[in-house]
């Protein structure tokens, strides 16, 4: 009794007796007295699809109800009902029960596997039908009624791994619906996987792919035309695509413009992506024909907060400009994650904004969206409200049109290397050009420094605020300098108090020479010692060189680079103040037979990676690109934890990100440092940087200076000499016997290595400062080039003797101008 009142037990018998007539009519269709077994299919009209059982080549045993192309001998299987439900053995049948559902049951133990049912109230007056269509979509219907919106229910509405022409993932918001792909686990298991792409539901709505519950990939907003972070899908030829917004619904979906093109796209854990496949007849294969994401900077969110991934940059990651890394310490190790800040906080109705073009649009769950107002309105409306951090138009058909504003933090930007849409991001009214910035009024501006200055041709103001430090410290005011239409924000000290703390620059308390003139020591009355370099009157050069190192050190920041406390302009005077550093510079340590014995090895390593990494900031990552060309042992302070910091600016220069090289006719920088193709022909870029690099991690490693370095046995010079005894196996005689405790001889091979492949004669062959850290990070030796070559490597150079000196070093160490003779 119990067992003939089980309506589905009733089914099962009836759908295995069913079975053969289903398989020899190869139909299109099943009905509540024809259910479909194990054995048996159904093949859509035109022959393009097949529904039935099937199990993967490795579960065998498992066995699932699917849908897959007819005509390709590849099994390929584009929707599964019970994905999660797997029958173990042949005894599954597909039926219409009583009801009008689907019912899916496994025939031994008489249990549903999987069920379908319309959301809509099935007519129990008509027959119900299933019916598998040459679109791939396997539909409930009327038995009478063949209109596709009458359907009571559609597989294309519960999409597995793959999206077929004319299916639609997205939303229907009448009966919230989600479609969305959910990948395979592997390819022999349909279970659900950890990818998941669907339509996220905002203001700004858009596609995204997720991992878990981590967003992990956005194809970027509809613009009208496309998506702004995928442009690869333009328009083409094999389809059509469009994205639909309204009240009702929102989705995604794509139309073949040729019906006999077979293409598919799919969520694929094997590969974490979303790829499209186009069947290619003629070679028989599925060809790859888009794959998303596409590269390292489309990771959802690399670079943190209001950075930007550049593909074709290494590291990929920067800050928008006007933004610095939140922490340099964590973004030098390319961590990124903790993104970037402003350098200058907001000032809400005296913001401005400032336009960046080709991008990939930021995150959208935080935005506000009005299909109806201009540009123009919408930059007034995001003006107004001051947590609006940027806005753009929302539709760029027809020159553009409509709103879209963005609040909080922008996350997820790159660059797209074909061109992308422009974003106006909220910018305070110092970090905006010139020319904006004139029309900007600020309160006071009142002009601080006259007469000799502007003789010297430095324009300075000052822009008193008196409540509050920029920089958060208790320097008593924060100026805005202008050097040369460059705005800098720096600490103005008086000469009075610099006078005091100097003891009137007494012979004390000097520290040495620097690049421009003397330095001095002193404290201030809060306790902080400082260093006080002093432009030595009457000098020209000096003076340029002082102001060079103002707008260079003013505009970067980095743990491995010497602060700059302020600056004091008064008078005759022109000094710059910075942080002091108790153990002086490097080579006071290394050239030293006493003192170097302090410096173990792991202090030298610990040394050479953070000089690597301030120049790698310099190179690299801050907002511009530094070219230092007067790297060396003297320029290379130490704080009290032997922290290196690089100094002295006067001869740096500043490259746009996309310069490359640049050439000068009056050489400057040190002998013994330079890279031949700088000292020869005047030509410098970040590699003449890197030769210097390479000469100062030769020096710490073998304690010898390389300027003056001599040797017994040959003439060679220490470059020559290292050279010479890397090629003979002997690179550990290179090593400082000073420092004769255990050291990993792998390490400072490695880094002996490191030091041959900078200072290699052709500029092209020597690494960058990226791959100068990786190696120094990597215990993967395979990773590094044998060194070619290196310059310089014979004996004395003549320009040596050529050595015009005009300068000045409490150490023997000269940094030469050579004019180049023309
Ligand atoms: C019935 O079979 C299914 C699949 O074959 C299995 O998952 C389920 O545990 C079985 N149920 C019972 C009650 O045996
Ligand atoms: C459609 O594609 C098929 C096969 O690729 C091709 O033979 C046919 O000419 C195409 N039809 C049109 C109208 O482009
Ligand atoms: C997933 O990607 C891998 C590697 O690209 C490929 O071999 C495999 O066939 C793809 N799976 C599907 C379901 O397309
Ligand atoms: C700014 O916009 C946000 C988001 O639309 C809104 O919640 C807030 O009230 C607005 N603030 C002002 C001052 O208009």
């Amino acid at each position: 009794m119990a067992i003939l009142g089980n309506p589905f037990f009733m089914f099962v018998c009836i759908g295995l007796f069913n079975v053969q007539s289903v398989a020899s009519n190869a139909a299109d269709t099943i009905n509540p007295s024809q259910p479909l077994g194990n054995d048996s299919t159904l093949v859509s009209q035109g022959g393009s699809f097949e529904l039935g059982f099937f199990s993967t080549p490795g579960n065998s045993w498992k066995h699932y109800l699917g849908i897959w192309y007819k005509n390709i001998p590849s099994r390929t299987v584009v929707w599964v009902a019970n994905r999660e439900n797997p029958i173990n053995d042949t005894s599954g049948v597909l039926m219409i029960n009583s009801t009008g559902s689907l019912v899916l049951l496994s025939g031994t133990n008489n249990t549903v596997v999987w069920t379908a049912s319309s959301w809509k109230a099935a007519d129990q007056q008509n027959r119900v039908v299933a019916q598998l269509l040459d679109s791939g979509n396997f539909v409930l219907r009327d038995e009478k009624d063949s209109d596709p919106g009458s359907y009571l229910w559609q597989s294309f509405d519960y999409p597995t791994d793959t999206l077929l022409p004319g299916m639609k993932v997205g939303r229907d918001l009448r009966i919230g619906l989600n479609r969305r792909l959910k990948s395979w686990k592997n390819s022999d298991d349909p279970s659900p996987g950890e990818l998941t792409y669907d339509i996220e539901l905002h203001n700004f709505p858009e596609p995204s792919m997720w991992k878990g519950n981590t967003k992990y990939y956005r194809t970027g907003p509809w613009n009208g035309l496309r998506f702004s972070g995928a442009p690869e899908l333009r328009p083409n030829p094999l389809y059509r695509f469009n994205f639909s917004q309204s009240q009702e619904e929102i989705f995604y979906a794509y139309q073949l413009r040729n019906k006999s093109v077979i293409t598919r796209l799919v969520l694929n854990e094997t590969s974490y992506s979303l790829q499209r496949y186009t069947w290619i007849e003629v070679d028989q294969t599925w060809e790859e024909y888009l794959s998303a994401p596409r590269d390292h900077c489309d990771n959802y969110g690399l670079c943190g907060a209001h950075g930007i991934c550049v593909i074709s940059e290494s590291p990929v990651c920067q800050c928008l400009k006007g933004f610095a890394p939140k922490s340099a310490e964590r973004w030098n190790i390319m961590d990124w994650s903790l993104g970037c800040v402003r350098n200058k906080p907001l000032n809400c109705h005296k913001d401005g904004f400032v336009k960046f073009g080709g991008l990939k649009l930021p995150e959208t769950s935080q935005t506000w969206v009005n299909a109806t107002m201009n540009l123009k309105e919408c930059r007034a409306k995001c003006l107004a409200n001051c947590s609006c951090t940027a806005y753009t138009n929302s539709d760029i058909r027809g020159g553009g049109s409509g709103c879209v504003m963005w609040f909080g933090d922008l996350i997820d930007i790159r660059l797209l290397p074909a061109g992308g849409p422009d974003l106006y991001i909220r910018m305070p009214a110092s970090e905006l050009g010139a020319n904006q910035r004139s029309k900007i009024k600020t309160a006071a501006i009142t002009v601080a420094v006259t007469g000799i200055v502007s003789v010297l041709l430095i324009v300075t103001y000052c822009i008193r605020r008196s409540k509050r430090s920029l920089r958060g410290n208790n320097k008593d005011k924060v100026h805005i300098v202008e050097v040369q239409g460059e705005h800098l924000e720096l600490p103005l000290f008086k000469l009075s108090i610099i006078v005091d703390v100097t003891n009137n620059f007494s012979s004390h308390n000097k520290l040495g020479e620097g690049g421009f003139g003397p330095v001095y020591k002193g404290t201030l009355l809060n306790g902080q010692e400082i260093a006080v370099k002093r432009l030595s009157v009457c000098s020209s050069q000096g003076l340029s060189e002082f102001k060079n190192e103002v707008i260079v050190i003013a505009k970067l920041q980095h743990r491995n680079l010497v602060r700059l406390l302020g600056c004091c302009i008064q008078g005759e005077e022109r000094m710059l103040i910075y942080e002091y550093m108790p153990n002086k510079s490097l080579d006071s340590f290394i050239f030293d037979q006493t003192r170097s014995r302090q410096l173990d090895w792991s202090t030298r390593f610990h040394i050479i990676c953070g000089i690597a990494r301030g120049l790698l900031y310099l190179h690299q990552d801050s907002r511009l690109r530094i070219i230092h060309r007067d790297l060396k042992a003297s320029n290379v302070l130490l704080d009290d934890e032997m922290n290196p910091k690089i100094s002295d600016f006067g001869l740096a220069k500043i490259f746009d990100h996309e310069q490359n090289e640049a050439k000068t006719r009056r050489v400057v920088g040190t002998y013994g440092y330079m890279a031949p193709e700088y000292a020869v022909d005047g030509l410098y870029s970040i590699k003449s940087d890197v030769f210097s690099f390479g000469v100062l991690l030769l020096e710490i490693i073998s304690g010898k200076r390389s300027r003056g370095f001599n040797h017994s046995s040959h003439s060679l010079n220490l470059i020559g000499h290292a050279w010479k005894l890397w090629n003979e196996g002997k690179p550990f005689d290179l090593i400082d016997a000073l420092y004769l405790e255990l050291f990993p001889l792998s390490e400072v091979l490695r880094c002996i290595h490191i030091g041959l492949l900078c200072v290699q004669q052709h500029s092209k062959d020597r690494p960058n400062m990226s791959f100068v850290l990786l190696m120094l990070g990597s215990d993967d030796d395979s990773i590094m080039p044998q060194p070619k070559q290196p310059a310089f490597f014979i004996g004395r150079n003549p320009l040596e003797e050529a050595d015009t000196s005009q300068k000045k070093s409490s150490s023997n160490e000269i940094t030469i101008t050579l004019l180049e003779a023309r």
